[in-house]
């Protein structure tokens, strides 16, 4: 096999691209890879067929940060994700650095203004335009046919959806099944913020979902959901909603396929999740 390719620049990567008419699936991550990410990457190599080419790009993306997160906290444990795309069958990965993607007076952006309004998006101001506007880039840098996102962000898959649909970039999206840890909790890199006590209580967070997701009225899966998570010992609800899957509006009952979204503050760590809802005929 090929030895995986470092791509640095957005010249590269355009160099790079130009020779390639097979299929290009890109995996945009922000590292501290963990085995959702590599799940990921192996689902790319399984769209991209044995002569299409996977290429993950890492980029702690300054943007879509708020001034009170931890963009510089961040982890990034750059050989150690090498190693995982490697391992994982990438053929090559753009790195590029912040100077690279960001103009020091970058004055345009990507806002998606309705689906970024919701959920994450009342507590994280700016945190979309801020992912819309480097995935945009990333996809003009690497020029994709095909993009993997995970579902454990199913705001942030609507909203990229949304985006490829109403300024018509070329690419299919595709998404990726949430992965658990054994005990239910979705891998995640900030579940390494939890202390052992904490990461001890994380998984109830799933476990009071799926088991409120079994009611029937989406009002009364809230009210179950919201009772079983205020009991867990240092939790802090953000939110806890049944929304439509595709328009994220509060999903009134259970004729379309709905999802329950929840963000819980634990100790330092602030932790997402979602399931589905499926429709009831
Ligand atoms: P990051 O949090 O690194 O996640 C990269 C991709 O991995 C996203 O599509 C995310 O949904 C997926 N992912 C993370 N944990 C997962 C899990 N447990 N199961 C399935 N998929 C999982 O999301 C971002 O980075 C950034 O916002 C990015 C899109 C790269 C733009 O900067």
């Amino acid at each position: 096999m090929a030895a995986m390719k470092s791509l640095k620049t957005i010249a590269a990567a355009r160099r790079w691209r130009q020779g390639i008419d097979t299929r290009v699936v890109l995996v945009p991550t922000m590292g501290a890879l963990h085995h959702g990410h590599e799940a990921l990457i192996r689902h790319a190599r399984k769209i991209a067929g044995p002569s299409g080419i996977v290429v993950p790009s890492i980029f702690v993306n300054p943007t879509q940060f708020g001034p009170k997160e931890d963009f510089s906290a961040y982890p990034r444990p750059l050989a150690k994700d090498l190693a995982t795309c490697r391992k994982a069958g990438a053929d090559a990965v753009f790195l590029p650095g912040v100077a690279e993607m960001y103009a020091a007076d970058a004055s345009v952006s990507v806002l998606e203004s309705s689906l970024s309004t919701t959920l994450c998006g009342r507590s994280r101001p700016g945190h979309f335009g801020g992912v819309c506007t480097v995935v945009a880039k990333l996809f003009l840098a690497v020029q994709p046919t095909h993009a993997v996102f995970g579902e454990k962000d199913w705001q942030q898959l609507a909203i990229i959806s949304r985006m490829v649909r109403d300024l018509n970039f070329p690419i299919v999206i595709e998404p990726f099944a949430t992965v658990r840890e054994a005990d239910g909790l979705a891998a995640s890199s900030r579940n390494a913020y939890l202390t052992p006590a904490e990461r001890e209580l994380a998984p109830t967070i799933h476990a009071a979902m799926a088991e409120s997701s079994k009611l029937k009225i989406p009002s009364a899966i809230e009210k179950s959901c919201t009772a079983a998570i205020s009991k867990i010992p240092g939790a802090r609800i953000d939110y806890i909603e049944a929304v439509d899957a595709s328009t994220l509006a509060s999903l009134p009952n259970r004729k379309s396929a709905g999802r329950l979204a929840v963000a819980v503050f634990l100790g330092k760590a602030r932790l997402i999740d979602n399931i589905p809802l499926p429709r009831i005929p």
